[in-house]
């Protein structure tokens, strides 16, 4: 009776640290260069979601994730990573960093090593596994993105999309249970974006990981998000489902959507930035 009580209490605890959101940032405040970029910002990512962060150029999407990476210490407020704030300790946040693959904008993929040379990298990097076993992974990883064949190729002899995935396979490396994307999309045709968006979904699904896509190509992402958040004018200024976010009526919203240079999004962001420091 006693054991099945135990029993009944770890499962329980187990259920309430699954149900903590993957992400969570609250009252956060983030500043480059003396000015604030980002404020109020109050965020929950659910476990297993696909989110999207979308918004215009400068709005401070890639400023966002770098608070999450622990890269851009906020000037106010938390970020928490699996229920655990992102550590300031140089130690500490090399360990967090692990457990965070990131796709970063542009592939980042090293031009002198071929696409399975690159996908080890991290491994050969964060662990000392022996090289039979690296080579297996690798393997698993390219498999995972479809490109087992192009394991001996070059990053020039990759088209576009092709690099994009094979950066994807890298990110995915040391089996990081939080993916994070930046502009994922950039530089590439519809076909290779649809491939690469569908590919996000299917690893999130699959690998059971938890997924933020930074992007301004809406209509390519909102197919495989689960959630949308807009950020516009220093602040997050949506947040809601696919649908919600087609709904929308809200101006700035709406001008970011439709892409219209006149609106309550200034066409200069710098003219607001005293004002909003
Ligand atoms: N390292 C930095 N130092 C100073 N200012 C920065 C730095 N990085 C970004 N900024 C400023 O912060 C603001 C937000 O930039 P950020 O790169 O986060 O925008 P973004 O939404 O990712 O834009 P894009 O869609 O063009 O990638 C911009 O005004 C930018 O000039
Ligand atoms: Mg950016």
């Amino acid at each position: 009776m006693a054991k099945l009580r135990r029993l009944r209490a770890s499962i329980a605890r187990v259920n309430t640290t699954s149900d903590q959101p993957a992400v969570r940032m609250s009252g956060l405040r983030l500043e480059r260069g003396g000015r604030v970029v980002l404020r109020d910002i109050e965020l929950a990512v659910p476990r297993g979601s696909v989110t999207a962060v979308l918004g215009p150029s400068g709005s401070g999407k890639s400023t966002l994730l770098a608070a999450l990476t622990g890269e851009l210490v906020p000037a106010a407020g938390q970020v928490e990573v699996f229920g655990e704030q992102v550590p300031r300790a140089q130690k500490p946040l090399l360990a967090m960093r692990k457990r965070v693959g990131v796709l970063l904008q542009g592939n980042g993929l090293l031009t002198d090593l071929t696409a399975a040379e690159n996908v080890a990298l991290p491994l050969r990097t964060h662990t000392d596994l022996p090289d039979a076993v690296i080579r297996r992974l690798v393997d698993m990883k390219l498999h995972a993105v479809g490109l087992r064949a192009a394991a001996d190729l070059f990053p020039r002899e990759l088209s576009g999309g092709m690099a994009r995935r094979v950066a994807l396979a890298r990110a995915l490396a040391l089996d990081p249970p939080l993916m994070i994307y930046d502009e994922p999309l950039t530089g590439l045709d519809p076909i290779a974006s649809g491939v690469v968006m569908s590919l996000v979904r299917r690893l999130n699904e699959t690998l059971g990981l938890t997924s933020i896509v930074v992007t301004h190509h809406v209509h390519e992402t909102m197919p495989v998000a689960d959630h949308a958040i807009v950020i516009a004018n220093g602040r997050i200024v949506f947040s809601g489902t696919p649908a919600e976010l087609d709904a929308t009526r809200d101006p700035l919203v709406r001008q970011f959507l439709e892409g219209q240079p006149d609106g309550p999004i200034p066409f200069d962001t710098t003219a607001r930035a005293p004002e909003a420091a």
